[in-house]
């Protein structure tokens, strides 16, 4: 689905909050490497997993036109620098609930971004009968944690030793859930 333009003005920046079209797709390439390359808060090392631009134009096309799906890019100027999603399972048994991600490029980080993508979502949520946002986070990302927890999500179990890191050592997932009640 799309979401109308946000516009925000947080600490000296202003920024934007727009649903993702078919020609940010190059952009969300190069930015989701960069990313991935900049925190180990992320599933992938750099480069796995990689996705190209003609990649991302079929996310952007599915989560258009599908009901339980939202991609949104923060963007300042005409640059992306942060983007977050929801996506449905199509299954009747899971269609009350979606899973959220999120990530914001290390050089604009505190300014409000993932903030308001999150909020941007949970709205989108709220107002079309989606019961349920699911993550998971690192155990050890303490301000992505604070921000879900501010915005309503509560946790709902840990998976252990779900992830090795380059400290060689075992770290924890938090599973987190919002419910629309
Ligand atoms: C996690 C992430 C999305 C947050 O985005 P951001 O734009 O930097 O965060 P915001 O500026 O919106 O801050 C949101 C909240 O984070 C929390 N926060 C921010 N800095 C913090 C800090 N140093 N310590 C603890 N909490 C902090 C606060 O709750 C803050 O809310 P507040 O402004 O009301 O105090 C971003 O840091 C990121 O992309 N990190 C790498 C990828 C990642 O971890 N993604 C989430 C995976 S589950």
């Amino acid at each position: 689905m799309i979401i109308n333009k946000q516009e925000f003005y947080v600490t000296g920046l202003n920024y934007t909050v727009r649903s993702a079209i078919n020609k940010d797709a190059a952009d969300l390439s190069e930015l989701r490497l960069q990313i991935d390359g900049e925190t180990e808060n992320l599933d992938r090392e750099q480069g796995e997993a990689f996705i190209d631009a003609s990649g991302f134009e079929q996310i952007i096309q599915t989560d258009t036109v599908k009901p339980r799906n939202l991609f949104l890019v923060a963007v300042v100027g005409d640059q992306i620098v942060g983007f977050s999603r929801c996506e449905g399972v199509y299954l009747n048994r899971f269609a009350h609930k979606v899973e959220f991600g999120v990530c914001v490029c290390k050089e604009f980080w505190g300014y409000g971004m993932g903030k308001n993508l999150l909020k941007a979502s949970i709205d989108w949520a709220d107002s079309n009968d989606i019961q349920k946002m699911s993550l998971n986070v690192l155990e050890t990302n303490d301000k992505a944690i604070a921000l879900y927890k501010q915005l309503g999500f509560e946790i709902e179990g840990i998976l252990k030793k779900d992830k090795i890191l380059s400290d060689g050592k075992y770290h924890n997932t938090v599973m987190m859930g919002r419910f629309n009640e």
